[in-house]
């Protein structure tokens, strides 16, 4: 019979689940700019993770990590699905929405939307019939020959992220998806993303500049410093699911609203005052 070695895990709770992601003091540097320093933050498998912080503290150039497009600088270190790895590994295992929607405009909705497979090399007509299946669910139904001029802002950005959501990864990166469209449009897709990622299961970093939003999604809040980005608050959303359009009314909402906002405008003046003396 094997004996158990004397350094063998005592009985217990199993630890907690590693992340999906993690990374630790990562720092990104372009020539004489500093962009990221320090950063450190984890998202586990499943959640919905938002990330706020002023113009230019280095939400994109994160992203642009996460999805394998940049290598941070040496030194820091990336955890994917419990291994250490370089960025360049995680290209095409993560999908990723620009900050730009990107849309072709001489690909119609349904040649739009199965790009990221067709360059996966997936037979056109598999993915432009799994597109069709798809496009009532995100709110095209009817309109799978339009072209990208043909339709409302709303539209465009709902070919976009079906076009995230066909390529089928754990993580989702979102690069203010809904920073384009009005308050009304705004919040009809956030219920709807909220909706479409339960009966999905993915797993979610958003970037938004909205506060509101960043609650009214997520599951924690990343507040980022000025540049150079690292993680200045990381708070908890311990509100209820499904998150209901009133909760933004609740004492709860508002009081973690307060919190949040104290943190982003300190970062927003600094990032300020920085590119004040710098255009001095
Ligand atoms: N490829 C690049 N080459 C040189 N500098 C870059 C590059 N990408 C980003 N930067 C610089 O890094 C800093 C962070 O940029 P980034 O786009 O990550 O900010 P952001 O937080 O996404 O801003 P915004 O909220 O305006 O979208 C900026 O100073 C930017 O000019
Ligand atoms: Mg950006």
């Amino acid at each position: 019979m094997l004996r158990p070695k004397d350094d063998a895990p005592l009985p217990g709770p199993a630890p907690a689940a590693e992340p999906l992601i993690a990374l630790t003091g990562v720092d990104k540097t372009f020539g004489p700019v500093k962009a990221l320093s320090g950063f450190t933050a984890t998202v586990g498998r499943g959640e919905f993770v938002t990330v706020v912080g002023p113009s230019g503290c280095g939400k994109s150039t994160l992203f642009n990590i996460v999805a394998g497009l940049e290598e941070p600088d040496a030194g820091g270190a990336l955890r994917f699905e419990g291994r250490s790895c370089h960025a360049a590994e995680l290209l095409g295992r993560v999908s990723f929405m620009p900050q730009r929607d990107l849309l072709l405009p001489w690909r119609n909705v349904v040649d739009n939307a199965i790009l990221a497979l067709e360059i996966e090399g997936r037979p056109r007509r598999e993915a432009r019939a799994e597109a069709l299946r798809m496009l009532p669910e995100f709110g095209l139904a009817g309109f799978e020959a339009q072209y990208p001029h043909q339709l409302s802002g709303g539209m465009r950005q709902r070919v976009a992220l079906m076009r995230t959501f066909m390529f089928e990864r754990d993580l989702m990166l979102l690069d203010e998806p809904f920073g384009a469209l009005d308050a009304l449009t705004r919040t009809m897709m956030q219920r709807w993303l909220l909706d479409v990622w339960q009966r999905h299961r993915r797993t979610i970093l958003f970037i938004t500049h909205d506060v509101d939003e960043a609650i009214f999604l997520g599951d924690r809040v990343l507040v980022m410093t000025a540049r150079p980005g690292a993680v200045k608050l990381e708070q908890r959303i311990d509100l209820p699911r499904p998150r209901r359009p009133d909760l933004v009314t609740a004492p709860e909402f508002i009081r973690l609203k307060r919190t949040l906002l104290e943190a982003i405008e300190e970062e927003s003046m600094k990032s300020f005052q920085t590119s004040q003396e710098t255009a001095r």
